[in-house]
């Protein structure tokens, strides 16, 4: 029997292409390898938002020279948003590897593999929304789910618009088919997937497919990532808080607490404008727990622009954020400005944000010690074979001893005795 291995970098969105990949090459009769090295392919699912991201995977594939040369039999393929931005060039680089597949064409993968001797698929797919693939999911309690692919923003930073191309939302009939068999086979979450659910359009709009899911039986909680700020919707925050399977959490990336640098970032808003959309969703839905992204160091940021993100990270005491330092992509309009920011300044900065917002989160967090909420039990404990964790409906890790034969899928009270910034910590009841 033939051996896969793949190895996953980034987001979401990769996570659940893997899942994909794993999918169709199971139903192919190809079985998971328990490592590169007894693997007849190996499957590279890259990402390329930073720098960083990118210099994992090139690390990675320097090792595949020597694997290659011990098993000239072994295919190597780069799938990803750095096989969409490079193309032939990876094979220029790197000529043992064998395919470069972009994002909206895992579908030709296995094709690739059975027929060809070497491949390259970037090219857009109109039909990559109506491409249903059979995900093997890591997972058996919660799902991810696409609901849409591509962005159309074009945030000046931002790589996703060029290695992802253009919105495409799927049907709703499809997504909602898709659910239902998660819900048969014991699923109990789902998490729908987009760069920007908000703008989800096919016969419903976002709040319209909610309303579709929320009625599948079985499925207890609905998640969504991620929510573009310009976009959010009155009806989206009337479907949080009115809907009781759609969990009480949003990502909202503020990205800069300047206007001035929001408006060079193309974010099409104001910082007062997302503010205002903030004390909306807090007035409806007081408990919720919302979480961002900032960019640190972001071209032509000044020692006030990034005072502001600062002032705005006090004032609106997120639950949580991911903080980046700016890196240039290549391609972006952002990476051809004046003004780029020394690294050693964004490194203060990037430090002062995450520094202010652990403090910020460590103290929400705390608030939550002996209240009892509702916890989706998800599997053993990294802390420890007696121990379960699970999540709160608003995303927080819960970590709780075993307790009365209670197993992954409950849905279960969680007394809080004790919270960090990273977890709540306490036992079921
Ligand atoms: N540099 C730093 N952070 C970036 N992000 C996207 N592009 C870049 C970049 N060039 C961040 C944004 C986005 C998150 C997914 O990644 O904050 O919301
Ligand atoms: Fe990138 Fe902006 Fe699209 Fe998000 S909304 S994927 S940050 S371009």
């Amino acid at each position: 029997m033939k051996k896969y291995y793949i190895s996953t970098f980034g987001c979401q969105m990769n996570f659940h292409d893997s899942e994909k990949i794993s999918g169709v090459l199971n139903a192919e009769g190809y079985a998971e390898a328990g490592g590169p090295s007894d693997a007849d392919v190996i499957i590279f699912n890259t990402c390329s938002i930073r720098q960083k991201a990118e210099q994992k995977f090139f690390s990675q594939l320097g090792k595949m020279k020597a694997f290659k040369k011990r098993n000239p039999g072994l295919k190597i393929a780069v799938a990803g948003c750095i096989a969409q931005q490079e193309g032939d060039r990876i094979i220029q680089k790197a000529p043992f590897i064998d395919y470069v597949i972009g994002p909206q064409n895992i579908n030709l993968l296995k094709d690739f593999i059975l027929n060809e001797e070497k491949a390259i698929a970037t090219q857009d797919n109109p039909y990559l929304q109506d491409t249903d693939l059979p995900a093997e999911r890591a997972d058996t309690v919660k799902a991810l789910v696409n609901i849409m692919y591509g962005c159309n923003n074009f945030c000046s930073y931002c790589i996703v618009p060029y290695t992802r191309g253009r919105e495409k939302s799927r049907a709703a009939a499809s997504i909602v088919r898709e659910i239902n068999e998660l819900s048969q086979k014991g699923f109990k979450e789902v998490t729908l997937l987009g760069q920007n659910v908000n703008s989800y359009k096919s016969e419903v709009d976002f709040p319209g497919l909610l309303e579709r899911i929320k009625k599948i039986e079985g499925i207890k909680r609905i998640r969504f990532v991620t929510s573009h700020p310009k976009d959010l919707s009155e009806d989206l925050i009337f479907a949080i808080r009115d809907y009781e399977n759609v969990c009480e959490h949003i990502h909202l990336p503020l990205q800069s607490g300047s206007s001035r640098v929001l408006g060079l970032m193309n974010r099409k808003y104001t910082y007062d404008e997302y503010l205002k959309k903030i004390l909306t969703i807090r007035k409806e839905i007081p408990d919720i727990s919302i979480t961002s992204d900032i960019i640190a160091g972001f071209p032509q940021e000044t020692d006030e622009d990034h005072e502001e993100t600062i002032n705005a990270l006090k004032e609106i005491e997120f639950d949580g954020i991911f903080a980046f330092k700016y890196s240039q992509r290549p391609g972006t309009t952002a990476s051809l400005m004046e003004g780029q920011i020394e690294d050693a300044v964004k490194s203060v900065r990037l430090y002062e944000i995450l520094d202010l917002q652990n403090k910020i989160t460590e103290k929400k967090n705390k608030y939550l010690e002996r209240t009892t909420q509702e916890i989706l039990i998800e599997g053993p404990s990294e802390k420890g074979h007696d121990k379960l964790t699970g999540r709160t409906r608003t995303n927080k890790i819960f970590i709780a001893p075993l307790h009365d034969g209670k197993k992954p899928g409950d849905i279960v009270s969680g007394l809080v005795t004790k919270a960090n910034r990273h977890s709540l910590y306490g036992e079921f009841v």
